[in-house]
């Protein structure tokens, strides 16, 4: 085998290239994330690397989006009342949720998918977007960045857009949330390993927060008896973020390009540097 073509589920490491052995010349991902690539083994064993950037920066901002408003303005809950006869009368304060106009938006990491999740959030008429990063990242959307506290403590909406590193690893800790406001959503699209899934259960529970919407966890899929599936202020999706028709058709083509590519000692369109 001279290339593997791998998905997010597939834990590369170096058992796996050992297996694979040594003619193995490319591993390519069909995902941006790359936390399941043991990308410094297959350096050190001259293996080339790519993943598939920007492709999927739309689709997965487009449904951060839908989970934040799915998440505020309670749409499971609305449709399983709808569907169960718990629409028993229209009722003034029944299923009421936050609004995104004038509130204060925080993203958690402002790369690509973080800045396009902040553009599309800006029509919304929200009164400050802040973000937190290691750099400054400057930006026509007009937003603000701040410390992770900060922005921890200021927003009405924190969103998780980071990549998953060794840094990022459950920095929605206990501690995190318990700065968060009680009134704040908590959002992520990131990668459920940053998050400590059983601090957030707690908060959840003990109405610290207001409410979560989570496309990622950890593991995935998520146990059918997890605690998270039996509250009713989390929304969990099962990573569909990059789910658009489009995206996967290009990013299929993507990791077949960059197959090729490595085979032949090209540019590869999306080599990890
Ligand atoms: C990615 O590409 O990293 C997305 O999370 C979809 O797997």
């Amino acid at each position: 085998m001279n290339a593997l073509f791998v998905t997010i589920k597939e834990k590369i490491d170096g058992e796996v290239l050992d297996a694979a052995g040594p003619q193995l010349k490319v591993v390519a991902t069909i995902s941006v994330g790359h936390d399941h690539l043991d990308v410094a083994e297959c350096r050190k064993r001259g293996i080339r690397v790519a993943n598939t950037p920007e492709l999927l920066t739309d689709a997965t901002a487009e449904l951060t989006l839908a989970l934040l408003l799915c998440t505020s303005r309670r749409l499971p809950e609305a449709l399983n009342a709808v569907r169960d006869g718990g629409w028993t009368k229209w009722s003034l304060t029944w299923m009421v949720g936050p609004g995104l106009a004038d509130a204060t938006v925080g993203i958690v990491g402002f790369g690509r998918i973080g800045q396009a999740v902040a553009k599309r959030i800006k029509p919304f008429q929200v009164a400050r977007i802040l973000y937190s990063n290691r750099s400054e990242r400057p930006n026509d959307i007009g937003a603000t960045r701040v410390t992770f506290d900060e922005l921890l403590k200021e927003s009405d909406f924190v969103i998780c857009c980071i990549a998953f590193t060794p840094d990022s690893k459950e920095i929605f800790n206990r501690s995190a949330f318990e700065k968060m406001k009680k009134t704040a959503i908590f959002i992520n699209t990131s990668r459920g390993g940053t998050v400590d899934q059983a601090a957030l259960v707690e908060i959840l529970k003990e109405g610290r927060i207001r409410a979560a919407g989570l496309d990622v966890t950890t593991p995935e899929p998520l146990p059918l008896d997890s605690p998270l599936l039996k509250l009713k202020n989390c929304v969990v999706l099962p990573h569909i973020g990059s789910a658009t028709i489009e995206a996967t058709n290009a990013i299929a083509e993507m990791t077949a390009r960059n197959i090729l590519a490595g085979l032949t000692g090209d540019r590869m369109p999306g080599e990890l540097k």
